[in-house]
């Protein structure tokens, strides 16, 4: 078995877990929080876009940045048979870019807001709340610079998890400022590295060659304690990027969000300017981001594209569903049969399997039990499906058209006419 069993850092999503910890792998959660995503992106007036899993790698590497962590230690990169090197997408905010100037969709009529959900691949160290295939759902704005739309990002954020019962987050901002800040924010934070530059941890000293502004999310507290007093990037901003800031701080607080101002969260990716922020949860241990985002003024620029603004936002599935268990937020019933029939004997199978296919063809979730051999184990199986209603039927029910149809929960019964039944149910069901 372990020959086949499957490669570390990925899981299935399935209908039922036999253990209580994986039951955030089942599948009608994931579907659950879908549809919500969905009827949220719908309700901001999102379109969803689809890009390939794989992308050519130069996407990535252009895009994300060379010197971040998810291009220089954690793609999955490979060549196919042409000698071509691609990798499977890390993230979604490169692909849609790339497909929004292939596929010219700035001539395109309406706004350009386009959202995702689907798989994303990093060869991170697996540990609670992290995988190496995981989930997101994303949006991209293109082409509006407002700060608003800022704002309009952190509240569909917040939304999604609003409507899905989530409470004990927090919401944290910064602004990275533009390329002049950001360069002088540079200049100034290594100089105040720089007589500390052989205390900083193997990665931070890599990271102020490459990448000084990354030493600030180090994990390292001895890292943490060297930044004490290091200059903020909230300091050197450019007069328009302060006053963006401004404005999207203004914007929160008239929407009534909490946030804190964090002057040290630069996030992973190298293509934000001005505002970047990270929702947490206190539910998650050391990953406690469940999603992120910020405004990526010069990707499509330095992708070859038109000089247009963009903000955009990704938040991981498993974490949001793990989140939503840890908090015992109100969860929707598995589905289940509406109905569960339990045949006695050959002719009231015959019987049975018509009315279950009429029913179904009626769009009424009925489901037969051809196996048992005792009626309660054919009940007890009902029961584990969830089934709202058992009917069990034999030759004394088919001779006088009357069932006895059981509420399994409460175990009450009533005496219906059998010609009746799908007019029964469809008038129940609507309560489900
Ligand atoms: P990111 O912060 O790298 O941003 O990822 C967003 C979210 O994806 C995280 O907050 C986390 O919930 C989830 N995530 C990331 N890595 C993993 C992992 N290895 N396992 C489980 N969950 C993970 C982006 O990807 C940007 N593209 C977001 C964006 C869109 N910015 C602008 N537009």
């Amino acid at each position: 078995m372990s020959d086949y069993s499957s490669p570390k850092g990925v899981f299935d999503i399935i209908p039922r877990e036999s253990s209580p910890e994986g039951a955030w792998r089942e599948t009608h959660l994931w579907q659950y929080v879908e549809e919500v995503m969905r009827k949220c992106a719908a309700d901001y007036g999102f379109q969803e876009i689809r890009t390939p899993i794989f992308e050519r790698t130069e996407l990535f590497v252009r895009g994300v940045g060379e010197s971040s962590d998810i291009v220089s230690k954690e793609m999955y990169t490979f060549e196919d048979k042409s000698g071509r090197s691609l990798t499977l997408r890390p993230e979604g905010t490169a692909p849609v870019i790339r497909a929004f100037l292939e596929k010219r969709l700035d001539q395109t009529p309406g706004m350009k807001k386009y959202f995702y959900i689907g798989p994303m691949f990093r060869y991170e160290r697996p540990q609670a709340g992290r995988f190496r295939q995981f989930h997101q759902f994303g949006y991209e704005v293109i082409g509006d610079a407002s700060p608003e739309r800022d704002v309009e990002a952190i509240d569909f954020i917040l939304e999604i998890y609003r409507r899905l019962g989530l409470k004990n987050l927090s919401v944290l901002i910064n602004s990275v400022g533009d390329e002049k800040s950001r360069n002088d924010f540079r200049t100034a934070l290594k100089e105040f590295l720089e007589p500390h530059l052989s205390q900083l941890s193997e990665d931070s000293q890599t990271r102020y060659q490459k990448n000084v502004l990354r030493i600030l999310d180090s994990k390292d507290p001895n890292d943490q304690k060297l930044l004490q007093g290091a200059p903020s990037i909230l300091e050197m901003l450019s007069p328009e990027a302060k006053a963006h800031f401004e404005k999207v701080k203004q914007g929160l607080t008239d929407l009534n969000i909490p946030f804190q101002i964090q002057p040290k969260l630069v996030r992973g990716l190298d293509y934000y300017n001005k505002t970047v922020f990270e929702i947490t949860s206190g539910e998650l241990g050391a990953q406690n981001s469940v999603g992120g985002g910020g405004r990526y003024d010069g990707l499509l620029k330095s992708l070859g594209g038109p000089d247009l603004p963009a903000v955009g936002f990704a938040t991981g599935l498993e974490r949001l569903i793990q989140t939503m268990l840890a908090e015992q937020v109100p969860l929707p019933k598995r589905p289940h049969p509406l109905i569960f029939l339990v045949p006695l004997g050959e002719k009231a199978k015959e019987a049975c399997l018509k009315i279950v296919f009429n029913l179904r063809h009626a769009q009424i979730p009925a489901e037969i039990d051809l196996q048992s051999k005792k009626v309660g184990n054919a009940l007890q199986l009902a029961q584990e499906m969830g089934a709202t209603y058992a009917l069990v039927i034999g030759d004394n029910e088919l001779a006088s058209g009357e069932v006895k149809i059981k509420e399994l929960s409460t175990r009450e019964e009533q005496l219906i006419k059998l010609s009746e039944l799908a007019q029964f149910l469809k008038k129940v069901g609507g309560n489900e």
